[in-house]
């Protein structure tokens, strides 16, 4: 079997990713995050939130609320899980086939969901360096 491939073919999802179904870790919304990233899979229109705060460029907490599918909501889960204590370079090498892996891999039918994950993740980080930014430039702005 080639090691690209996910483990569980056929579409029967591991034990992992049910785990993470039935009991998503960090779901919610977070109050005053320090960036939020909201994505959608343009293949089925499942949508997901992503929620980070920060602190001195670690991901010190990060939860989220997906409404989609199994796939969606366990790779939405153990991504919140792999994410936190990481610093902000680190969470951005995390990858969808990591995160799939991580579950004991996925039905291939069911690999673009992980896209939400990981995608929603990045777009969390952007926000937080773009706000990052706008306080700098206020800052700035002020002391002028
Ligand atoms: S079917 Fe929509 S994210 Fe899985």
């Amino acid at each position: 079997m080639n090691e690209n491939e996910p483990k569980k073919p056929g579409g029967i999802y591991s034990k992992k990713v049910m785990e993470h179904f039935m009991n998503p870790h960090n779901w919610g919304r977070m109050e005053n995050p320090d960036g939020v990233g909201k994505v959608g899979n343009p293949i089925c229109g499942d949508v997901m939130w992503i929620y980070i705060k920060v602190e001195d460029n670690r991901i010190v907490d990060i939860s989220f609320e997906t409404f989609g599918c199994v796939a969606a909501i366990a790779t939405s889960s153990i991504t919140t899980d792999m994410v936190k204590g990481k610093t902000v370079e680190e969470a951005l090498e995390i990858t969808n086939k990591a995160v799939a892996n991580a579950l004991d891999g996925l039905p291939p039918n069911k690999m673009h969901c992980s896209l939400l994950a990981e995608e929603g993740l990045k777009a969390a980080i952007e926000d937080y360096i773009a706000k990052k930014k706008g306080k700098k430039q206020d800052n700035q702005k002020q002391e002028k």
